[in-house]
């Protein structure tokens, strides 16, 4: 692809300053017409508040922007939308309960004598909706429908306002790869009608995949911009972290698993989950495989209580163990990191140093109050294991980056120094150079005698961290993998039920 000379939107000198933390410095932007333009970079590094500062959801501190050859200042998202620019942010902006028609016309219904006039939207909805190769009923609600579904609702949405620029910031984040595919059959066809288009998500093969050009911050400042045809991925991993990122996934699993402290007999869910099986040994790391919808987050949600199991039992240490809901569960030393931080985990308006020490206070009842001095170290120590950038410990952690806030509510689980630990898709939004940390952390933890159960759609990570790895497929155990077995591609195939190559 040959560059235009002038770009449809051009960020210039954007600045934005926070207490504590300069967010953006004299950022430029470029986006070309019909192009699909990535923005990379760490989690922290700037993109949503870059953002934020095009849609004029923050004001931003310094700089110009255009919009074909003109200078717009938005004020509002309102107003960035009627200038042409629709967003998708990182944080779904729907009503849930509402219908996907609703939604789609929020504030733009069409009426009659005063009234909604129902009908008339639903038809509306649907005809504008089978326009992204969509066929459903949009007098349904919305939460019925499958997050792909819900994002491409979402894009619908943003684009009826707007029609010029598109900003989606990690529209991918909770996808699988069927409903990639839909999504970017959408992006390609909006492409194809010259709407320029934002993309941001840590997920690099998506990248070179669907963008043309990108350009890369590094803790608020453009390190580079270039054409995606051009650059290899070493490439620009290297440009995001300013430095080469050491050989990632290699196999450590050295050492023998230690003392049995989980047997699982048989626990099931009726309707949810299946008979499911399965030891579980100190210093061992268990993978759970499967598709999206396979059982994978519902197995996590049984074993930790959240979901009350109606067959079968569990014992700990040999002893039949009673859970019947989180607390229980902690009680008895397991710790859950969710899939979903905005619904199971963050309390965004408490700060950071709280939201790290709420599980291990839970723990010790609330009527034991954990000293300030103490809550403030163990903040401190995991804020640094983990490397969580923030600006001060006493900041609202929605004030954090999405990926930040992800390894937040890691710390906190970490900080109750469970006995079992289960992570349900822990590099989720998190940067490249960071789920290299999180695997050694994995490991760490499992040389020091932790027993882990980390779900993880990554299979490479999985093959990775994994002394087993057990496949589930329709929410049937159908599969376990141990020692040599471990390849990705060995779980491909008994995801897919498919023989393996070389056997009998
Ligand atoms: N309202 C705010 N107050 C204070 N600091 C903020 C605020 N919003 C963002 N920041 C800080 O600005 C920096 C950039 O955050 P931003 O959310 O733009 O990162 P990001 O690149 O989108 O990261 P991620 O990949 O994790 O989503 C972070 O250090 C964040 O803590
Ligand atoms: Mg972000």
């Amino acid at each position: 692809m040959t560059t235009p000379q002038a770009p449809l939107l051009h960020a210039s000198g954007i600045s934005k300053f926070f207490p504590g933390a300069v967010a953006l410095d004299e950022v430029e932007l470029k986006l070309y017409p019909g192009e699909v333009h990535a923005l990379l970079g760490e989690n922290g590094a700037g993109k949503s508040t870059l953002i934020k500062c095009l849609t004029g959801a923050y004001r931003r501190d310094g700089g110009t922007i255009t919009l074909d050859g003109e200078d717009i200042d938005a004020k509002s998202t309102a107003e960035s939308q009627e200038l042409g620019i629709g967003t998708v942010y990182q944080e779904v902006n729907l009503l849930p309960n509402l219908t996907v028609a609703e939604n789609l016309f929020m504030g733009r219904q069409p009426t009659r004598l005063g009234l909604v006039n129902r009908r008339q939207m639903n038809t509306q909805a649907r005809e504008a909706l089978l326009g992204y190769g969509l066929d459903l009923d949009p007098g349904e609600p919305l939460n019925s429908f499958s997050v792909a579904v819900q994002q491409v609702v979402a894009i619908a949405r943003a684009v009826a306002l707007s029609g010029k620029v598109l900003i989606l910031d990690e529209p991918t984040a909770s996808l699988d790869r069927d409903e990639v595919d839909l999504l970017f059959g959408v992006i390609r066809q909006l492409k194809d009608s010259g709407l320029s288009i934002v993309f941001i998500t840590h997920f690099l093969d998506q990248v070179f995949e669907i963008s043309d050009r990108a350009t890369v911050l590094r803790n608020g400042r453009v390190v580079g911009e270039r054409l995606l045809a051009d650059v290899t991925q070493h490439d620009v991993v290297t440009l995001m972290l300013g430095r080469q990122l050491e050989a990632t996934v290699q196999d450590r699993k050295a050492g023998k698993p230690g003392a049995l402290l989980l047997e699982i007999n048989d626990l099931a869910k009726r309707g949810m989950i299946e008979p499911f099986s399965m030891n579980l040994h100190r210093g061992e790391v268990v993978g759970l495989a499967g598709l999206l919808g396979s059982g994978r987050t519902e197995t996590a949600n049984l074993l930790f209580g959240a979901v009350q199991a109606d067959h079968g039992k569990m014992l700990i240490d040999g002893r039949e163990a009673r859970i019947a809901n989180p607390r229980d569960a902690v009680a008895q030393g397991f710790a859950m990191c969710p899939e979903d931080r905005k619904t199971h985990g963050i309390v965004g308006d408490l700060s950071v140093r709280d939201n790290i020490i709420l599980a291990l206070q839970a723990r010790q009842g609330w009527m034991r109050p954990i000293p300030r001095a103490k809550v403030h170290e163990i903040a401190e120590h995991y804020v640094k294991a983990l490397d969580i950038r923030l600006a001060s410990l006493d900041m609202p952690i929605r004030l954090l980056s999405g990926g930040n806030q992800q390894k937040a509510l890691l710390a906190r689980w970490l900080a109750t120094e469970p006995d079992v630990l289960i992570l349900d898709e822990p590099t989720r939004g998190i940067d490249v150079g960071a789920h290299a940390e999180i695997i050694a952390l994995i490991e760490r933890l499992r040389e020091n005698g932790m027993a882990l159960l980390v779900a993880s759609s990554e299979l490479e990570e999985l093959v990775a961290y994994s002394t087993r790895v057990v496949v589930l497929r329709d929410r049937h155990q159908v599969r376990e993998l141990t020692g040599d077995e471990i390849t990705a591609d060995n779980i491909v195939h008994a995801i897919a039920a498919e023989p393996e190559k070389g056997a009998a």
